[in-house]
């Protein structure tokens, strides 16, 4: 309720902001023409398909599971889509719980997501010198942490790089049990008498728990973007993590005082996710030095209920060129942009329209196939060499038109996309829809961007 007056307030703000028509297909074609094995992972790593501009400074980003991650788990450890799928959720459910129950407000970090759906990985440099460490983004939660020495197995889990050592980082400092960093950390959270260390916990909502010195060092995220004196948790034990996950820990993206984005000078970041497991995509901080017209600018919305999420706001989803019959007024709760979240949800009547919409082209091209667990409108591609894909937009707020990419709209033959619970729960764009879009989040300039094609 406070954030659908929030939102309501900050759009009668947006009445003078210019509005663009969405992307109508002027050629008449509604379709995109994909190979099929362009749909699907390699066995290899295929480099980025573009290069970011060389004016800026830019992390590789991988798939965990991927083949460009430096230590892939076992074939026998992947996981199947169905489980994948759960897990997926299983986040959502958490997100809109957590949106839902004022209670948790006051003990952000007790209830943090689950880790089970978190799939990005880069490198950060952790200390003086710099030791890499490879962790998971989430722009659900803000704690980041990695594990460090001590760290015994089973308290902990396998890592690929070098345990975290604190007592070889000459800017290493374990935060005071009196320090105002230390007092904004939930109640829950503590002190160690006997050391006066900060003590953190974080548990995530699939039961997966991480806990031990709330500490500060220096993160070099590229050359050119170092925070010195990053607050993180240094992990002594945690579990839940699956056995073949090797990421060392976690950097928190989201909007609290915890998150990188409070700590960072430049209060802004951005991402592109790759096409498919098997690709190469990047993270940058700050905002891109290039021309702001390349990006489609979106107002980004916050809300009282929680300090961690960004809310975008749609207004309109377009298929083969056709708007769907959905009153603006069905989006009216807002959806989260979410990195840990795999596929969008929609208010109930936006996604019925759209699977109806959907499913009205696709059905005169390929016959329908069984559900796959949360995903209920797919199709047999069986020995498809060339699949048809119907033009996906997204528009939001001010007008703004997003396509999607092939592999954005279809995952295991399915439409990639599941409805809410209720008409009144905040909808959530999903990883899936971002894939091969630049998505910035231009926290302190209250505005999220989308760039096509960007890797
Ligand atoms: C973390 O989870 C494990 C297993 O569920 C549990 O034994 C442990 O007490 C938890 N730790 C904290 C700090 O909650
Ligand atoms: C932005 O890019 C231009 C042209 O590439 C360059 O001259 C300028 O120094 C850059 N600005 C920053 C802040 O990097
Ligand atoms: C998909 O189509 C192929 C042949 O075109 C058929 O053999 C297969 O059983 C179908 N699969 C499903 C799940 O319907
Ligand atoms: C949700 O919204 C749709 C259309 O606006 C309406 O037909 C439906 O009754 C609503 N469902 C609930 C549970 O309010």
């Amino acid at each position: 309720m406070v954030l659908r007056m929030l939102l309501l307030l900050l759009l009668l703000g947006l009445q003078a902001a210019a509005i663009f028509s969405p992307t109508v297909d002027a050629k008449g074609h509604g379709y995109r023409v994909v190979a099929a094995n362009k749909l699907q992972p390699k066995a290899v790593c295929s480099a980025l398909r573009v290069i970011p501009p060389s004016s800026r400074t830019w992390l590789p980003l991988y798939h965990r599971n991927g083949p460009c991650s430096a230590t892939p788990p076992p074939h026998s450890a992947r996981t199947t889509p169905t489980s994948i799928l759960s897990r997926d959720q299983f986040r959502a459910e958490a997100i809109q719980r957590r949106l839902s129950n004022k209670a948790t407000v006051a003990t952000t970090l007790g209830t943090a997501l689950g880790l089970g759906t978190l799939e990005y990985v880069v490198a950060v440099g952790l200390g003086t010198p710099p030791v890499r460490q490879t962790v998971l983004i989430d722009t659900g939660s803000d704690l980041s942490w990695v594990q460090c020495r001590p760290c015994h197995l089973p308290g902990c889990h396998r890592q690929r790089d070098a345990l975290f050592d604190p007592s070889k980082s000459s800017t290493y400092s374990p935060l005071p049990c009196g320090s105002p960093a230390c007092a904004r950390l939930a109640a829950q959270n503590g002190c160690s008498r006997s050391s006066n260390r900060c003590r953190y916990i974080v548990r995530y909502g699939d039961g997966s728990n991480t806990t031990g010195t709330y500490s500060s060092d220096t993160l070099t995220v590229t050359p050119s973007d170092v925070v010195a004196s990053f607050r993180f948790g240094c992990s002594h034990a945690d579990t839940g993590f699956p056995d073949a996950d090797r990421t060392d820990g976690l950097l928190g993206l989201g909007g609290d005082a915890q998150s990188l984005m409070s700590q960072a000078g430049q209060r802004a970041f951005s991402y592109c996710l790759p096409p498919t497991v098997s690709h190469t995509g990047f993270f940058t901080l700050g905002v891109p030095n290039v021309s702001s017209a390349r990006f489609a600018v979106t107002p980004l919305y916050r809300s009282a209920q929680s300090a961690t999420f960004y809310f975008v706001i749609l207004q309109a989803i377009t298929v083969a060129g056709r708007r769907l019959a959905v009153p603006p007024s069905v989006f009216s709760a807002g959806a989260i942009m979410d990195s840990g979240t795999i596929i969008t949800r929609l208010p109930p009547p936006a996604y019925a329209a759209l699977r109806a919409a959907f499913t009205a082209e696709m059905i005169k091209m390929y016959p329908p196939a069984p559900a796959a667990g949360i995903l209920d409108t797919c199709f047999n591609l069986t020995g498809v060499r060339n699949v048809r894909v119907p033009r996906v937009a997204l528009v939001f707020d001010g007008g703004v038109a997003v396509e999607l990419h092939p592999t954005g709209i279809i995952q295991y033959g399915c439409l990639a996309f599941a409805s809410s619970r209720g008409n009144r729960s905040a909808g959530i764009i999903g990883n899936v829809q971002q894939r091969t879009l630049e998505v910035l989040y231009d926290v302190a300039g209250g505005a999220v961007g989308f760039r096509r094609g960007a890797c």
